[in-house]
Formats: C-alpha cells, structure tokens, sequence
C-alpha cells in the first residue's frame, strides 16, 4: 500500500514508518517540524535501506494536502500529527484545537475529495476520562478527560463517528495508545523532545546523562502499589507495529466499513518508582529524584485491557521492561542532546 503519515517524522511516527518500509508499504510522510527532525527520517531511511518521500507541510494548510493527494495515489492515511503536551494544552488550548481538531477536519476532508477511504487516527487512553474504572475497554462510554488535549482527542474520535455516518465507505480505526516509551533497538532513532520532557521515561533518561538534576515524583501517597502514579507503558517498536497490525485488518477486511475502536497496551499497569528501579538496573545509572506534590489531573492508576486488538488485531505487545529501559538508554545516551547534534 502507499501511506501517507502525518508526523510521520515525530516519535511514534518515526518508528512506524521504519516498520511500514520493512513490510514494504510505500511511504510519504508530512509533517511540519513543529516537533521533530528530518533526521529521524533520514536514520529511518538508513536503517532500512529504503526511501521515504518527505513533505514538510500542515495539516491545516489544505491546499498543500490538496497538492499530496494529487501527486501520490495514497491507498491509506495514518495520522500522528498534532500537538501533545497535556499540560500545555491548558495553558493554550485554542492552538490545540485548532491544530488537533481543526487539522484532523481538514485532513479528513481533502482525503474525502480524493475518494481516500482508509483512516488510522492516533488516539489515547485519555479519551477514557476520569470515570472509567480500569481496565478500559473500548466498548466504554468515551469520558470527560482532563485536558484539552485529551478533549481534542474525543472531538476527533466523535468526528470520526460522524464522517462515517454520513459516507458508507469510510474505514476508520482508532488507535487508543497508552504510554509508549523506548526506542528502536539500534539506537539511532527514539523520543527527541523539545525543551523539558512532559513525560516520564525521557526525564528519566535525561537525569540519567546528565542534562536534568533530578527526577520529580509527582505524589507518593496515591492508593497505589507503592504510593506512585501506574500506567500502562508499552514499547514504541510494539505499538509501531500495532499500526502495520490495524493497517493488515483493513487490508484483510473489504467488507468492512465505519469505525472501530482498538487499545494498543500491555494490559499491566506499571509504577514510578518501577520505572526508576527497572531503569536504574537494566541500565546501571543513579536516578536521583524527589516526590513532589500531585499533579493536576493525573489519575492514579489506568490500564489497557488488550484483549481487543490481540483476537481481532492478532497483535500483542512483546517486548519487556527491560528492553523499554535498556533501548530508551542506547538511543538516550548514543545521542545526548537528541537529534540536533547531528543536524
Ligand atoms: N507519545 C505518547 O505518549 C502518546 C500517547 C497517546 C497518543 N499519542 C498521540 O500519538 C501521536 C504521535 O505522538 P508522538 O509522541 O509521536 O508525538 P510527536 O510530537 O513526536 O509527533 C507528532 C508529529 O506531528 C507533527 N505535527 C504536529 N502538528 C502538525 C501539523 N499541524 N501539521 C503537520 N505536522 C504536525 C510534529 O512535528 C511531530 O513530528 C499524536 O497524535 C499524539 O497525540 C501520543
């Protein structure tokens, strides 16, 4: 097939687009930098030994999709692109709806005038909201997340519900990602957050060589295991191939039309503290870090159940821990100040 991938040059889009080249699925990707590298596809290419077409373009800007769609005959979109810092996403959430919502808007309708069907939308187990009790399942009622990043999320989600109604062939999946970390066992393409890292393991790792002091706990006295937040962190090479997975059941599945639903998780739930002592010995380095006080909006604990995606989508997150620790430490510590070194 050719996929056409937005942000195809970011975190996860790096990553899947290298598993998309090795099932040998052409690829085009468009992304407007905001937060990313070209180099990322560069190393893809590299580590491949295949190409990739680049656009640098914006979602939003509809005469430049306009443009993509005309000079390629894309058979599927898997759209990453968007804005993703939920703290953030509080402070301007106009740029987040704007970008996110109004992005997605944009993009599903240029692919509509293109007769382009097939739809993979990143979503998150944030559109699960506050109420839910974990395990999410996908049959949940979407709840009321926190954020106006995770509100985006649902709006697209709820979008998505309506583009189907409205025409009877479009294929939709929605990818309910839960907390992707690691890197690509080679080392040479991972998370390369701009700025100060919004997520745990990047922070970790960026303590850990150096760049940061020390790592803030956010809340030890939580009704946890251990007092500390858990989430459900899955290997980014895993959920990589989770999209080659959702992209396999369309091909396999003509019939199919309207939406579906999948949550790409391991199905446990794993502390802070874990995370450091999981980091601290798979990759022999001192984490030092202090418990500051709860943060706004996090839930205390949430988990995929997965079963979903392993019946339908025969996939189911393989690698462990370890390998999320020792992978994220090869790409953090190979590249310390991330990609830009090598610009
Ligand atoms: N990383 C996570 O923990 C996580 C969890 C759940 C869902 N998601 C979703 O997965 C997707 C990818 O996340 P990521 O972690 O790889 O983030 P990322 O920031 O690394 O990747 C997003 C990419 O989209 C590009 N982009 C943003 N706005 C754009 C626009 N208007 N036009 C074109 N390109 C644009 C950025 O330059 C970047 O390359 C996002 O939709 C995110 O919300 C991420």
């Amino acid at each position: 097939m050719k996929v056409l991938v937005t942000g195809g040059a970011g975190y996860i889009g790096s990553h899947t687009v290298l598993c998309l080249l090795q099932q040998d699925h052409q690829v085009v990707v468009y992304d407007n930098l905001c937060n990313a590298s070209v180099e990322s596809i560069t190393r893809v290419e590299k580590l491949t030994d295949k190409s990739v077409e680049f656009v640098e373009g914006d979602i939003r800007d509809r005469a430049a999709l306009t443009e993509v769609f005309h000079s390629h005959q894309v058979d599927a979109v898997i759209h990453f692109a968007a804005l993703k810092a939920v703290g953030e996403s509080s402070q301007i959430p106009l740029a987040y709806y704007q970008n996110n919502v109004h992005g997605s808007a944009t993009l599903l309708e240029v692919m509509a005038e293109n007769n382009v069907q097939n739809f993979i939308f990143s979503s998150s187990a944030t559109v699960y909201g506050e109420s839910n009790e974990p395990p999410y399942k996908e049959t949940m009622v979407l709840g009321q997340p926190a954020s106006p990043y995770g509100t985006s999320k649902v709006m697209v989600e709820n979008i998505m519900q309506d583009v189907a109604k409205s025409n009877d062939k479009f294929r939709g999946i929605s990818l309910r990602y839960f907390n992707p970390i690691g890197a690509h066992e080679s080392g040479q393409i991972g998370e390369d957050p701009k700025g100060i890292p919004n997520n745990l393991l990047p922070f970790v790792a960026q303590v850990a060589v150096g760049k940061r002091e020390k790592l803030s706990v956010f809340g030890d006295d939580y009704a946890t295991k251990d007092g500390s937040c858990e989430r459900d962190y899955l290997h980014v090479m895993d959920l990589a191939e989770g999209h080659v997975a959702a992209l396999n059941w369309l091909a396999s599945k003509p019939e199919f039309t309207g939406v579906e639903a999948f949550n790409l998780g391991t199905g446990t739930g794993i502390s802070v503290f874990e995370i450091v002592n999981s980091f601290e010995q798979a990759t022999e380095q001192k984490i030092p870090f202090e418990v500051a006080p709860r943060r706004q909006g996090d839930l205390p604990a949430f988990w995929a159940d997965a079963n979903k995606a392993k019946e339908q989508l025969n996939w189911q997150a393989k690698r462990s821990l370890t390998d999320m620790m020792k992978d994220t430490w090869r790409w953090q510590s190979g590249n310390p100040q991330g990609y830009v070194s090598h610009d």
